[in-house]
């Protein structure tokens, strides 16, 4: 399958593409040097070179999450109007588009896990900017999905992890937020993920997907620490004693029963996940 990936050098696009290139799939990796998603003109040449591509996989986004709070126009920008435009034009050529999103369109206040079906209030600015994408990309017509994703951590990318090792190897000691809940997904679990709904094409639409078993920063990091036996002191903190320039939600928990119906991949959970990755080699931007 002939598939162009947005986004290709970013932490999620840099798996997904070894990922589908290791079991064959034609790739053709687009990075912002070749085309800015803001620019409509230099993305549809970009489809006009490869008139045969069958799939476009957006891994592209304005990802600052405090930053957005000062820079909402360019954020809404990238994640909300490029998104528009990129979901049109596959619509326009029949491509079909994977796009992800984010566990941050809810305001984390319910008590259980999120349903696509529940009602988006975006955290903060960022989460606001995400969810116009959610809305361009179905207000097209394309054929497609998005997922709604949280938590990555990744070889590619500075992550949570990366962070924190690196804080603890200076630091000996830290503070951890202990109150906020979601899952840590390793950025390889959603290219499997895409892998699969590449090959069986399930429904269309929107689907939560994250790794599974819930936890807080706070265990995730002692978790991740005591696996590579890194000493640190570890106090768990609550988020009104760590403010962000960007609110964070305390319920980031996402219910992925709908995905896992499917029946096509099943994530591991999240300390599983952590150990493949620590398998697979040290993260690159430490
Ligand atoms: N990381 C998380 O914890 C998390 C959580 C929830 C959802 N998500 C979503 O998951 C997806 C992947 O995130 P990620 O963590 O892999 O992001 P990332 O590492 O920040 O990568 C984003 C990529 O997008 C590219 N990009 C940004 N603006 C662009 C533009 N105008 N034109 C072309 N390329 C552009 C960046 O290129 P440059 O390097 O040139 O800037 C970078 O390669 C995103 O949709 C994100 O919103 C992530």
């Amino acid at each position: 399958m002939k598939i162009l990936i947005f986004g290709a050098g970013g932490m999620l696009g840099h798996d997904v593409r070894d990922v589908l290139v290791s079991v064959g799939h034609n790739v053709i990796p687009i990075l912002r040097t070749d085309a800015d998603l803001c620019d409509s003109v230099a993305v549809t040449h970009i489809f006009s070179q490869h008139p045969d591509v069958t799939w476009a996989i957006n891994c592209a986004a304005y990802t600052a999450v405090d930053r957005a709070e000062s820079e909402g126009e360019l954020a809404d920008t990238i994640n909300g109007v490029a998104v528009a435009n990129l979901a049109s034009l596959c619509q326009k050529q029949g491509v079909h588009l994977i796009h992800f999103s984010t566990d941050y369109v809810f305001n984390g206040l319910g008590k259980a896990p999120y349903l696509e079906t529940d009602i988006c209030d975006p955290v903060n600015r960022y989460g606001a900017s995400k969810r116009a994408g959610e809305v361009a990309f179905f207000e097209s017509g394309v054929r497609g999905y998005v997922f709604r994703v949280q938590w990555l951590f990744g070889r590619y990318g500075v992550n949570f992890l990366s962070r924190i090792s690196e804080l603890a190897k200076e630091r000996g000691a830290l503070s951890i937020v202990g109150d906020q809940w979601g899952s840590p997904t390793w950025t390889i679990e959603i290219a499997r993920a895409v892998l699969a709904v590449i090959a069986h094409e399930p429904a269309e639409g929107l689907y939560h997907f994250a790794s599974q078993g819930y936890t807080t920063w706070f265990d995730f990091a002692t978790y991740f620490l005591k696996l590579q036996n890194i000493p640190c002191t570890l106090s768990s903190i609550s988020t009104e004693a760590y403010p962000t320039p960007a609110k964070r939600p305390l319920n980031s928990r996402l219910n992925c029963r709908k995905f896992l119906d499917l029946d096509i991949f099943t994530p591991l959970f999240w300390e599983e996940s952590v150990k493949e990755y620590l398998k697979q080699g040290e993260t690159r931007c430490v």
